[in-house]
């Protein structure tokens, strides 16, 4: 089982929450890698443990009493996610993760939206998740891809998102939270501008949801896509939210078991949403342990999340603009970062910084971060990434502070050690 704190108004001892989560003493190093997948707490592990040991059946399939708890646990799963985000239930469909979701998105979109001569908006600052669905949906339709850029803080300038816009931009899908720059977009005035000209407005959260509050109603956003493992959750489970009214019109993405009404050979009717858009065997679970990260979450509190995250973060920035050599990427102002710190020492390979911290057992990811247009755009082939989870410590930053400092010495650089 996990802490239960949830009434304390103050972090507890930080010991203690970090005893839920097995990996942080097992593995025994200072993970700092958690925009690429968050670490699992001991009440996620076992509630699928619980799952596989005691109600695994094919949900939906069966009429025996396994088969229906095991879809009742789904179909409360679906719920959690959806009082996560302020969605309904029937706006969750369960995918595989954030790259699933936005292939949905772009697949079934495309179909219902896009025809030739058309236009789709996304950015140079996306993840290749939200970037390689509309290229190929274009390239299929014959339409065209536009790309914003970001300010040199990271975020978008809703302005410059206005005069792209015109009447034949049918999607407009940018991320919420880049994930080199943690940059908190505007997604509501984005929203509003994308809607102005008749557009569809999709978010990539995948690096926003777990981190800040999502009211997906008080954004208007059309579509946000999410991933349950950097969220505590399992590997394997994601989220497209979508707006029912949206999800209604559009067509199924994968076709097969459990996602129909009626079939015969001459012709189909699909299940109502979100069914449509789940076929075969779902991972439920992934999806029940994923409800359990939620609670977890909930119990913690976004907000002191994002608080204690804003402390980690503001360590680890205010201590790199203090070591030279070293280019904080993205914005100056740590409130704007929500635990990502992405940096690049001149001189240096990422993959050497990574290796060094690596030694120094602290895991940080190196390289383009799957974000090469990106990096093209910065002018720099790649960088390095420290991302903060709240299950951090302070102490964490200052070891990772210490290494990055001696970096540029270890390599061979006569730099003073400043800290
Ligand atoms: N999208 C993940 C990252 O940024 C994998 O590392």
């Amino acid at each position: 089982m996990c802490t239960e704190w949830t009434e304390m108004a103050r972090w507890p001892d930080i010991e203690n929450v970090r005893r839920d989560f097995p990996l942080l003493k097992n593995a025994g190093i200072a993970y700092l890698d958690n925009s690429a997948t968050s670490q699992k707490p001991l009440c996620v592990l076992e509630k699928e443990k619980e799952y596989y040991e005691n109600y695994n059946a094919n949900p939906f399939r069966g009429l025996y009493g396994i088969s229906v708890k095991a879809t009742d646990a789904y179909e409360e799963a679906r719920a959690a996610a959806a009082e996560f985000i302020h969605a309904a239930p029937e706006e969750i469909i369960f995918t595989r993760n954030a790259s699933e979701s936005l292939n949905l998105a772009a697949y079934s979109l495309g179909e219902l939206l896009i025809r030739e001569g058309d236009e789709i908006i996304t950015s140079v600052a996306e993840h290749h998740s939200n970037l390689l669905p509309w290229q190929q949906l274009a390239a299929r339709k014959g339409a065209s891809v536009r790309y914003m850029e970001p300010e040199a803080d990271g975020s978008f300038d809703p302005e410059k998102l206005r005069e792209m816009m015109n009447d034949k931009v049918r999607i407009v899908s940018l991320t919420a939270m880049s994930n080199l720059f943690g940059t908190l977009n505007d997604v509501k005035t984005l929203a509003k501008i994308a809607h102005e000209s008749g557009s569809v407005y999709i978010a990539d959260g995948a690096q926003s949801v777990p981190h800040t509050v999502t009211d997906v109603k008080e954004l208007d956003v059309d579509m946000i896509a999410f991933s349950g493992h950097k969220m505590l959750g399992p590997m394997g489970i994601g989220v497209l939210y979508g707006k029912k009214e949206l999800l209604e019109k559009m067509p199924p993405f994968l076709t097969g078991g459990e996602m129909i009404t009626t079939v015969t050979l001459e012709k189909t009717v699909y299940a109502p949403v979100p069914h449509k858009f789940e076929a075969g065997t779902v991972n439920a679970g992934g999806a029940i342990a994923f409800a359990e990260a939620l609670r977890y979450l909930t119990k913690t509190g976004l907000k002191r999340i994002e608080e204690r995250e804003k402390m980690l973060t503001t360590l680890a920035v205010e201590g790199i603009k203090k070591i030279p050599n070293v280019l904080l990427i993205g914005s100056e102002r740590p409130e704007d970062h929500h635990g990502i710190v992405t940096f690049k020492i001149e001189g240096v390979h990422p993959h050497d910084v990574s290796s060094i911290f690596s030694d120094e057992n602290i895991a940080v990811r190196a390289g383009h971060h799957c974000a090469q247009p990106l990096h093209r755009f910065l002018g720099i082939p790649s960088t390095t990434r420290a991302s903060f989870m709240f299950y951090n410590t302070e102490e964490e930053v200052e070891r990772f502070l210490h290494v990055l400092a001696s970096i540029r010495g270890r390599m061979g650089y006569a730099d003073e050690n400043l800290l």
